[in-house]
């Protein structure tokens, strides 16, 4: 067993950013142990990523040294990810350096409403609130100077003049919508999907908040977080809803199209996923100052911008924040723990 000293976890490590990520995290950082965690890995994206590696260090590729291992998670489903954090707990992994919560979906059509196990709009279960809940459970595990890293989306925000506008009146209301307000209806796929991704840039705020007060007053763990948007990424599985042949197109005939891409949409914020991923190593990877000055930030690729106006909205935040906890913890013990940095 290769002498491992810390732990990077990415969620959706299987396929698109994250898989990319993965590996060049893991060749950047041969001590660092990498997870990747999704609902399934029909194509075993470890073995592949570990057989590349072995390839490129010219290790023997029947090494019984793993550097990357699935594990698998499924956001949509509390009872799951508590599940997986047990799992993960009796594996005695190395603390985690960073953690990187970027599995996402989208469901284009939007006229159904599709709910999680748990009940609540899948949208907004998987891309958000179960990626909370894994910060929450995982929070013993994180070493004192971790990194978090969300994956958000320029879709988040309006004035990029995205297809489809973030909507956030309140967390009540994207995990619950009702036909009664009239959100269940009005609100379509692409619309859920990007205010689920302003839910992760509020989060993101709200969180670093709590993190810089808990540093500024004692001597607390010392942990950051930013969120990042990678852009249009064709060549990944985003668009599996949208059906197989577009599918098909986005993931072999668009990647060879980028620059087309980005003429059509007046867009440069367009990369193919490995150059995304670049990014991400990159926010991932940041230790010390470069860290800490950049928590709180949102990124669109490699550079800080600003973020939507209402993902600044303090009221959004700490609703979103009070929500989720509330949602989450299982009795006030589970909840203290929560907010407890
Ligand atoms: N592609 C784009 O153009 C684009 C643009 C902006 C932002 N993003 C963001 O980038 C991130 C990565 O997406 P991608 O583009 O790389 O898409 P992708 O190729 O579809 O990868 C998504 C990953 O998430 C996993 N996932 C989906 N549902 C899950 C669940 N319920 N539980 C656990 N894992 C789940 C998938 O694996 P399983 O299906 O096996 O679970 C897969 O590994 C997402 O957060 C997305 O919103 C993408």
């Amino acid at each position: 067993m290769a002498a491992f000293t810390s732990t990077i976890l990415i969620t959706g490590g299987t396929t698109g950013l994250g898989y990319y990520t993965a590996l060049l995290l893991a060749q950047r950082l041969p001590s660092a142990k990498i997870i990747i965690a999704s609902r399934t890995d029909k194509v075993k994206a470890a073995d592949t990523l570990n057989h590349d590696l072995q390839k490129e260090t010219k290790t023997s590729t029947t090494s019984s040294i793993k550097q990357i291992e699935y594990l698998p998670l499924d956001l949509s489903s509390t009872p799951n990810i508590r599940a997986f954090v047990a799992n993960y707990a009796s594996k005695s992994y190395p603390p985690i350096t960073a953690l990187l919560l970027n599995a996402g979906l989208q469901y284009h059509s939007g006229k159904d409403l599709r709910l999680s196990a748990d009940g609540i709009e899948i949208t907004f279960a998987v891309n958000h609130l179960g990626h909370a809940l894994l910060f929450f459970l995982l929070k013993p595990h994180l070493a004192s100077n971790a990194r978090i890293v969300i994956t958000s989306s320029g879709t988040h925000d309006p004035a990029q003049k995205t297809p489809f506008e973030a909507k956030y009146e309140s967390a009540e209301l994207l995990a619950h919508p009702t036909d009664k307000e009239g959100y269940a209806t009005r609100m379509k796929g692409g619309q859920r999907y990007a205010s689920s991704k302003l839910a992760n840039v509020l989060f993101t705020y709200a969180l670093d908040r709590r993190l810089k007060a808990a540093h500024d007053s004692r001597d607390a763990a010392s942990w950051t977080v930013c969120a990042m948007d990678p852009g249009l990424m064709p060549g990944t599985a985003l668009g599996r809803d949208a059906g197989a042949i577009v599918l098909w197109l986005f993931m072999h005939v668009a990647t060879r199209l980028v620059w087309l891409l980005r003429l059509l949409t007046g867009n440069q914020n367009v990369h193919l996923p490995q150059e995304s991923a670049a990014n991400l190593a990159r926010l991932a990877s940041m230790v010390g100052k470069d860290a800490h000055e950049s928590s709180g930030a949102y990124f669109e690729g490699g550079k800080e911008i600003d973020s939507s106006v209402a993902s600044h909205d303090e009221g959004k935040q700490e609703d979103l924040w009070q929500w989720t906890v509330n949602f989450l913890a299982r009795d006030e013990d589970e909840k203290k723990a929560f907010e407890t940095f």
